[in-house]
């Protein structure tokens, strides 16, 4: 028997035209969100610029940029000026991701703007419930969790993402979201948010590490795929629009077990610490920022991700 292959893979990879025929993953710009720090003060970053804190000036002036790139739909985080045990400014009318909101819903009229929907950047003590006893309480954050997703949407939110993994908020959230009038608000849930060690840049950047203890006591375990679908599930019972899997890189698993299980648009964070490994690898020479980012884009989308946020959507307009 002869060992000259019939069937030759490598016959579709000679050329980049050939290649493009029967390619089975797309990046498109209009699937990607770029997350953005709103805060009183700037806070440049020149290591990591997707992780810099702008005020609102500065905001409208890099929106200006990123709307001028093509970029589609941007992902407001605040950082107030003060915190306290109820999250005052997460939820207040003239909070800082509100400004931001009446800012630009008027002068950007084309961007989706999407707002996350936590407390950890605004307690004092940086955990994304209500704190009692030491304790996070699940269902006295979420009165919290639903008032601050109605403010956001009288400010002018396309669409409210809950990060914070309390039981029930999106039940909660679509209920008080129905009752002021934004019934056609969708939202976006953070269904399997895992308690990850890949948040660290984050934290540093939204001023939200907790100030005791750690997140695992609501995020999920990273062991856990099972309670994943579970989640996914319920958000979806509860009225999620759609849901979301974070981080991406490391649970490119999880992304495609919620593809397979449910037909709702999936989401999937490509986080802090997954941008920041390959910025700093990067810098040190060992690898190219641009292919390792698109590498890692094209995984996320391959697993089965529809929409991806990601710190490169500003450098992926540059680069499609
Ligand atoms: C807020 C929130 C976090 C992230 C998104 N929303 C941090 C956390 O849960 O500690 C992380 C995003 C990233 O690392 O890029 N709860």
């Amino acid at each position: 028997m002869s060992s000259i292959p019939v069937t030759r893979l490598r016959r579709f990879r000679r050329t980049a035209p050939l290649r493009g025929l029967v390619r089975e993953t797309r990046l498109s710009l209009d699937q990607f969100v770029m997350p953005l720090f709103v805060a009183p003060e700037p806070l440049a970053n020149e290591a990591l610029p997707g992780m810099a804190r702008f005020d609102l000036d500065g905001l409208l002036r890099e929106v200006d940029d990123l709307a001028a790139s093509d970029v589609r739909a941007l992902l407001l985080f605040g950082v107030p000026a003060e915190k306290d045990e109820e999250a005052t400014g997460a939820w207040e009318e003239d909070g800082i991701v509100q400004q931001a909101l009446r800012a630009l819903r008027p002068r950007f009229p084309e961007l989706v703007l999407l707002t996350d929907v936590c407390l950890c950047e605004y307690t004092s003590h940086g955990h994304c419930g209500v704190v009692v006893d030491g304790d996070v309480d699940n269902d006295r954050s979420l009165e919290l969790l639903a008032r601050t997703a109605v403010s956001h949407a009288e400010a002018g939110a396309h669409v409210v993402a809950p990060s914070d993994m309390m039981d029930g908020r999106v039940g909660a959230i679509r209920e008080a979201l129905d009752d002021h009038g934004f019934d056609a608000t969708p939202i976006l849930a953070y269904s399997a948010k895992y308690a990850s060690a890949f948040y660290g840049p984050f934290r540093e950047a939204a001023d939200s590490a907790p100030a005791f203890g750690d997140r695992r006591g609501y995020q999920m375990d990273p062991a856990n795929v099972r309670e994943a679908l579970r989640e996914c599930k319920i958000d979806l019972a509860e009225g999620a629009d759609a849901i979301m899997i974070k981080p991406a890189l490391p649970y490119l698993d999880v992304i495609r077990a919620a593809r397979e299980a449910f037909q709702a648009p999936l989401a999937a964070y490509n986080v802090s610490g997954e941008y920041a490994m390959v910025k700093s690898a990067a810098r040190a020479g060992w690898l190219d920022e641009r292919a390792a980012a698109l590498e890692s884009l094209t995984a996320i989308k391959r697993a089965g991700a529809d929409l991806i946020v990601s710190y490169w959507t500003k450098d992926l307009a540059a680069w499609l």
